[in-house]
């Protein structure tokens, strides 16, 4: 073993989970190292989520995260669902006591965490592999790694582990098969995205519920924008041209009012399956799981990255508990806190992607449920309130 480093917290994965974690507790005094597998190239570079929920919003700006995010998101006051060829305007100010939905791509919120945790001096360290968790049930827990694949081992001694790894990271493994349970839907579509060199079409997003499938307006920039349709999840992206994408989103987003998308040249596409799952317990002895590591939400609730930072703020005041009052209640607590509002989140992105999409595999029963849902949320304040109020996040404990 060449060389053995200390820290209080070892965070495994540089996403939203673990970097935010470690801005947290660093403005507590606590400081952390950061292993993370990829390059920071690619960590910055990867197109993920787009929209924040205003506590979010509010947490980056008071962090003093939040100037670039300020300057170059978009805040919108709402959304706009759109079926049978109809367009129905959700305001969710107005719904929510002026709460916005701010549109900052998870990759810009990347980039903005990693440049200010390097300038605060905080250790990350990119392109690691062969991450391994070793004695979690102890009270030495500790990560051995490769800087490079051919580097020598060494091995990181922590008081606690945050597996902030992704859904596909090592940290949930280590948790046994005995006392974890896992509860997952798979559902049989998939979103195609593309990025795309144009001017925005509409002011807000648009979700859109069509017979040929969901499709989904949302933007980046002024001049590049951010597009969805619904596909199977194993279609080969080789089969979508530029025209038929652009057919496709044309045929599901346009409405009866004569408005009409522009097109651009695509410079980015892909396709990604889509999947409800939850791990339960978040917890193991000093091993702690975070975002995608423990929980995945289909997209089209635009929860995935919020629901990340939930995790990581509720370790955060747990593990600064324990660390300056010597007090593990919050740490004992973490799990059933955070699952709590996972469980809100799960339901509400079920909700909206079961609502939204077309199931081939559902009755017709069951797709004229979901019409009468859409026709009941565009229409009763009340059921309007309840997307809203989740839409924008419900609010932290
Ligand atoms: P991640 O962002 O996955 O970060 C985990 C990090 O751990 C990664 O950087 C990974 O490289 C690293 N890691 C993995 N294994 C190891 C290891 N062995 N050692 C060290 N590091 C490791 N949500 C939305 O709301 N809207 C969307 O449009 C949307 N699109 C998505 C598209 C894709 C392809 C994916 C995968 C997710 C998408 N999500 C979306 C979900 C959202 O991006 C995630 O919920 C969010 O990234 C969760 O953050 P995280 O930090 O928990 O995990
Ligand atoms: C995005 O802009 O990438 C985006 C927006 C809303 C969603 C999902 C993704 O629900």
């Amino acid at each position: 073993m060449a060389t053995i480093t200390r820290t209080p917290v070892g965070i495994i994965g540089a996403g939203p989970a673990g970097l935010f974690l470690a801005h947290l507790l660093h403005r507590q005094g606590i400081e952390t190292v950061i292993l993370e597998s990829r390059s920071r190239a690619e960590v910055e570079g990867t197109i993920r989520a787009g929209v924040l929920e205003q506590w979010v919003v509010d947490l980056m700006n008071q962090m003093g995260l939040g100037e670039r995010m300020m300057r170059e998101g978009h805040f919108h006051s709402g959304i706009t669902l759109r079926f049978n060829g109809e367009s129905h305007h959700i305001d969710m100010a107005e719904l929510t006591d002026g709460k916005r939905v701010t549109v900052y791509a998870q990759h810009e919120v990347i980039r903005d965490l990693v440049a200010a945790r390097l300038e605060d001096g905080g250790e990350i360290v990119f392109g690691v592999s062969d991450v391994q968790l070793h004695g979690v049930e102890s009270d030495q827990p500790s990560i051995t790694f490769r800087r490079s694949p051919d580097g020598p081992v060494e091995e990181l001694r922590c008081d606690f582990i945050a597996g902030c790894d992704g859904f596909h990271g090592p940290s949930r493994q280590t948790i046994p098969t005995a006392i974890r349970s896992e509860h997952q839907i798979v559902y049989p579509f998939g979103w195609l995205g593309i990025l795309t060199s144009a001017p925005p079409s509409h002011p807000e997003l648009i979700y859109a519920a069509h017979e040929r499938g969901f499709a989904l307006l949302s933007t980046r920039s002024p001049e590049v924008q951010r597009l969805y349709i619904q596909v199977d999840p194993k279609d080969d992206i080789a089969n979508w041209s530029d025209a038929r994408i652009w057919s496709e989103l044309h045929t599901r987003l346009e409405d009866k009012s004569g408005w009409s998308l522009t097109e651009g040249p695509v410079f980015q596409k892909g396709i990604i399956a889509m999947r409800s799952f939850v791990c339960e317990t978040m917890r193991h002895g000093r091993l702690f799981l975070a975002g995608d590591a423990a929980h995945i939400v289909p997209p089209t609730g635009a929860k995935g990255l919020n629901l990340a930072v939930a995790d990581v703020l509720v370790l955060s005041r747990a593990l600064t508990a324990f660390f300056k009052s010597n007090d593990g209640d919050g740490l004992a607590a973490y799990s059933a806190q955070c699952l709590r509002r996972i469980w809100k989140a799960e339901r509400f992105s079920w909700y909206m992607t079961t609502m939204l999409h077309h199931n081939p595999n559902e009755t017709s029963f069951e797709q004229r449920i979901h019409l009468a849902d859409l026709d009941y949320v565009v229409h009763s304040r009340a059921a309007m309130t309840a997307l809203a109020e989740n839409y924008v996040g419900l609010p932290m404990e």
